[in-house]
């Protein structure tokens, strides 16, 4: 079960002030869990490690059984909650060389998160010798990115390979009800994945949206959704046991401090996107109403390298939230040398993983005597029920810290500024 590390950040607060922001942090437990508060229809994802129907964990694994073999490459389109959960899973499961490497299961790639076409020429480049499938992930239906992505993959899957194969190539996870893709779907049968109406973008990895994805890509999303029932089980509870509330309290009262910045670090590249995903997590979630932490993430020891400096003197405005692993089985030694001409003898017969452990506790002294407040989350290895227990963990405590602030940890108005803009500017009828 990861491990949540909070005794540094705790002596920075007042021991009166941490336990009042615990009680608080409760009452916003309470009201998620009344499920009443603001956005209070949007709380489905909280069940969903015991809830998700188990034929629709089986009916993912068929269309991985099903594209297996057949399917040298499967694009995943989608943006957003609909893109960083699978990117993560997939970037944190799987073997860091993978593309050079055997593969037991189709080369999944990514389109709809941008609109560069230099990206999608070279991904139709890719493509053009490869049997591909689609598998086109959007809630609304209708946001432009992926709806551009399918339009144009679809095309080329039609000329290519006929209006009759592209249906067994292309599946959709959408709206059960409404949207384009919906209509799409239901005009040309297309198969479909439904996504619960009461669960967000940003909170969906656990179900079709996460889950179909990851399993074309050969990974265990039982063991997914068993690490996240494992956790669920912890933070049901609601006493200071409970590291979601614990970690709300204090990352609010890192920010009731003037702190306005939480920095997400990892010293695992693998974990990089798990970063990425953070940020749409937190940023959306909370950043409303003029308030919330800014996330920003970071990847350690690389950035030390060229934030560190900043981070250890600039401006005092940021804590660290750091996610900590262990290796897995293989360990990689320092090798003893004839000459020592390195000078790295001292380090002969220990492991990268030890080495990297004291880069990681000689920065956080580092930082936290530079008045930078460290909070670190520990799992034991980067797998599957690791990766889901995170997930789950990290989706809870931000709807309790958005609660706290008193903002909707469900909606995310702000963003249709820039695509009203962008219709505008495109001449779409209506804008
Ligand atoms: O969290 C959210 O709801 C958003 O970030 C969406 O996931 C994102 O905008 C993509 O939306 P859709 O799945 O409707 O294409």
């Amino acid at each position: 079960m990861l491990e949540l590390y909070t005794e540094q950040i705790e002596s920075c607060v007042e021991k009166e002030v941490y336990n009042e922001a615990l009680e608080q942090a409760k009452e916003a437990y309470d009201v998620l869990f009344s499920r009443k508060g603001k956005g209070g229809n949007m709380t489905g994802w909280l069940d969903l490690p015991v809830s998700i129907p188990q034929n629709l964990v089986a009916d993912c694994k068929q269309v991985a059984d099903r594209w297996l073999g057949t399917m040298d490459v499967v694009v995943v389109i989608g943006i957003g909650g609909s893109f960083l959960g699978t990117k993560c899973a997939l970037e944190a499961c799987s073997h860091s060389f993978a593309s050079v490497g055997e593969r037991h299961s189709p080369h999944i790639v990514f389109a709809g998160y941008s609109i560069s076409e230099d990206y999608m020429a070279d991904l139709l480049g890719y493509l053009k010798k490869k049997s591909y499938g689609i598998i086109v992930i959007s809630k609304s239906g209708t946001t432009i990115e992926p709806a551009l992505a399918f339009r144009i993959l679809r095309m080329n899957m039609i000329e290519r390979f006929g209006e009759e194969d592209t249906r067994r190539r292309i599946v959709a996870v959408t709206d059960q009800k409404s949207g384009a893709l919906r209509e799409i779907c239901d005009k040309y049968g297309y198969d479909s994945f439904p996504i619960p109406s009461d669960v967000g973008g940003r909170y969906s990895v656990l179900t079709a949206v996460g889950l179909l994805p990851i399993a074309v890509a050969g990974f265990d999303i039982e063991a997914l959704l068993g690490g996240a029932r494992q956790i669920r089980e912890l933070l049901l509870k609601k006493d200071d046991s409970n590291p979601a509330i614990r970690y709300a309290a204090l990352r609010n009262l890192m920010y009731r401090s003037g702190k306005r910045i939480e920095v997400f670090i990892n010293y695992h590249p693998k974990l990089k996107y798990f970063g990425e995903w953070l940020k749409q997590l937190f940023a959306e979630s909370e950043g409303k109403e003029h308030k919330g932490l800014f996330p920003a993430t970071l990847d350690f020891t690389t950035d030390l390298h060229s934030v560190g400096q900043y981070i250890q003197d600039g401006e005092r405005i940021m804590f660290e939230t750091a996610i900590l692993a262990g290796s897995k089985e293989v360990e990689v030694l320092v090798p003893k040398s004839t000459d020592n001409l390195d000078g790295l003898d001292y380090l002969a017969g220990r492991s990268l993983e030890d080495i990297n452990r004291m880069a990681e506790k000689g920065t956080r002294e580092a930082h936290v005597s530079g008045g930078v407040p460290n909070i670190y989350i520990e799992m034991e290895k980067i797998d599957e029920w690791n990766i889901g227990q995170l997930f789950y963990f990290f989706e809870f405590s931000c709807a309790v810290s958005a609660y706290m602030l008193g903002v909707n940890p469900f909606d995310q108005p702000a963003v249709e500024v820039y695509k009203t803009n962008l219709y505008r500017l495109l001449g779409r009828p209506g804008y």
